[in-house]
């Protein structure tokens, strides 16, 4: 897990990835799957739609962290796993097999089977509509991965895998920040 440029977090996220929210209540680590997300610029702040119907929804609020996590298509049973069980009465990371690393400005852990993680800070709760928004703080990548597709989430119990990429970089240069 090498260190991306926080510049880059947001196309982490920009593709609509399924992921994995890990957090850490001062007691244990926890994870929950997330896929309502949004990114809200190209700085590292972005948007995810929970609330108390979940376990980790006191811990984002007591401890205001959390990691980003972002996992690929050959971990989907875990994903989907970690996602129809709960915190309260589960150890997530034993379950599933998944290793906790220490993350450098939270205290909720970063997830080593990941493609990339992201350390947040949550910035703000619209609990009218069960927004919480975080800055992210620190980005990592697994460059030496070999299975890099993301999972993106229909909604209905179906997933999609990502495809081809197609490169318009040139096109785009005027509405592209610097550094991506
Ligand atoms: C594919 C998938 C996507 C999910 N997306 C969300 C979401 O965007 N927001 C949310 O609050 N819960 C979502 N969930 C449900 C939580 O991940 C689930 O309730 C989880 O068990 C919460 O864990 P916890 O109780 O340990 O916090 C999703 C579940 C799955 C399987």
């Amino acid at each position: 897990m090498h260190t991306l440029s926080l510049e880059k977090a947001f196309t982490l996220v920009e593709p609509g990835p399924v992921i994995l929210v890990t957090t850490n209540d001062g007691v244990k680590n926890n994870i929950m799957t997330i896929t309502w997300t949004m990114v809200m610029g190209f700085s590292a702040a972005f948007a995810i739609t929970t609330g108390a119907w979940n376990y980790s929804y006191a811990a984002l609020e007591s401890s205001r962290e959390c990691v980003i996590s972002i996992p690929t298509v050959d971990m989907i049973d875990t994903v989907v796993g970690i996602g129809t069980c709960s915190g309260a009465d589960t150890d997530k990371f034993e379950k599933f097999g998944l290793t906790a690393l220490p993350a450098k400005h939270v205290r909720a852990p970063l997830i080593g089977e990941c493609l990339a993680n992201i350390e947040c800070r949550v910035t703000d709760i619209v609990e009218r509509h069960s927004i919480v928004v975080l800055e992210g703080v620190a980005a990592y990548l697994d460059a030496m991965r070999k299975e890099k597709r993301m999972l993106h989430a229909v909604g209905d119990g179906t997933f999609v895998v990502d495809g081809r990429r197609l490169d318009r970089k040139e096109m785009m240069r005027s509405k592209l920040p610097p550094g991506v």
